[in-house]
């Protein structure tokens, strides 16, 4: 008989990861760091600040209270009534408490609402650059994603023309993420409107509206999707407190949607994970409810680095940036040094690229490559400013030092 090998029994589902890139400059990174190297890291997506002190104080005083076992399954009702007024007061968003489902991070909040809407077969559109975790989830799911890309000149949104092109009677879903990972695009009113108008014209379209960066906002004004005229009824508006409030370890989202399709998503997080760590939802509560003074300092930090990015950034000949009015990433189009050389050294792909920088000139970065843009390289400034100005040098000076 042959040796047992586990390995040949792993479903293939479990085959597929979101985070490929990123871990893996990661990873050199820290190989390169332990190594003795000086690194300039720029590929982490989460807060570099610590969860402000007053939500910490609620979780533990939460759990000295006892407050640590199963909440509901759909989270509990004092959070999802303070959720439901946040959404109506700041997104103009009419949902009753019974139709948001808190889950263990947007990311399960998400998974819930694609694999409650998406059969085998079905279509689903996906507006690249975006955040692979999309496709994931719907592979999982069993959809075909239909990925459509929008470039640097485009702002990295696709046209409303482009999206209707693309519908077919098996389109069930597009996932919209505004503000965006990895380009920081912010979709206008009217540019919703837009969209709004096709989805209108679509028998069975829903859009789940990503919204978890909202508050690192800078230029311009945050729209819900799901506030459009008829739009509520078409829509799933996911949010989360991970990067708001610099609470990514602490894992909690949410999805707000229609009534039957909250039911159908608390069924499948029933049978999945239960449901919300308890104690993170009292603590959650205190975070909506309290003062925003933190949020708003870690805002303006993020804002001063995005104008240093961008000063930076766009003094690269060569190099394209779109506008970045929200988030924590820029995405440069690095297209012009594509083929371009260091010595022998050609960089045939921005993967290489991005090697190069890291292993040459001791920054890490992510190629566009993993967010479905080969152009293009992420760069996350939620790093202190002293490291962002040291990242920025390496970039600058890697990217200068290329020739034809
Ligand atoms: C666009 C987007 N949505 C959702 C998430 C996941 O957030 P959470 O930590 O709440 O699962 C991320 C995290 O990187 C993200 O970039």
């Amino acid at each position: 008989m042959a040796p047992f090998d586990i390995s040949s029994l792993l479903a293939r589902r479990a085959s597929q990861s979101d985070e490929g890139a990123i871990v893996r400059m990661s990873q050199r990174a820290r190989e390169l760091r332990a190594k003795g190297q000086d690194i300039a890291s720029l590929t982490i997506g989460e807060p570099d600040f610590d969860t402000p002190a007053h939500i910490q104080a609620a979780a533990a005083e939460a759990m000295r209270k006892g407050l640590t076992h199963y909440s509901p399954v759909t989270g509990i009702l004092e959070l999802r009534q303070a959720l439901a007024k946040k959404l109506k007061d700041e997104n103009g968003l009419d949902y009753a408490a019974n139709e948001i489902v808190i889950a263990n991070g947007a990311k399960q909040a998400i998974a819930n609402a694609v694999l409650a809407l998406v059969e085998p077969g079905d279509e689903v559109i996906l507006l690249s650059p975006y955040w692979v975790s999309y496709e994931i989830t719907v592979r999982l799911a069993g959809g075909v994603p239909i990925i459509l890309k929008a470039d640097v000149d485009e702002d990295f949104k696709a046209p409303p023309a482009r999206i209707a092109a693309a519908l077919t009677e098996r389109t069930k879903l597009l996932i919209l993420n505004s503000p965006s990972n990895p380009t920081g695009a912010v979709w206008s009113r009217p540019e919703l409107e837009a969209l709004a108008e096709v989805v209108k014209s679509h028998p069975r379209l829903m859009v789940l509206s990503d919204e978890i960066y909202e508050y690192i906002l800078f230029d311009g004004k945050m729209t819900s999707f799901a506030s459009l005229p008829g739009m509520r009824e078409r829509s799933i508006t996911v949010n989360g407190f991970s990067k708001s409030f610099a609470m990514t370890g602490w894992r909690l989202g949410y999805a707000a949607g229609p009534a039957p399709l909250a039911v159908a998503m608390a069924r499948l997080q029933s049978g999945i994970t239960a449901g919300a760590n308890s104690f993170v939802q009292h603590a959650a509560l205190t975070a909506l409810s309290a003062p925003r003074d933190d949020v708003e300092k870690m805002r303006a930090r993020y804002e001063i680095r995005r104008d240093m990015v961008v000063k930076a950034l766009t003094a690269i000949p060569g190099l394209r940036l779109a506008p970045i009015p929200a988030t924590f990433y820029a995405f440069p189009d690095v297209g012009a040094f594509l083929g371009r050389k260091a010595g022998n050294h050609v960089m045939d792909s921005v993967d290489t690229l991005c090697d190069w920088l890291l292993e040459e000139h001791g920054v890490a970065t992510v190629p566009g490559s993993a967010f479905g843009d080969p152009s293009c390289i992420r760069l996350s400034f939620a790093t202190g400013e002293a490291e962002l100005e040291k990242a920025l040098a390496r970039f600058a000076e890697g990217l200068n030092r290329l020739s034809a």
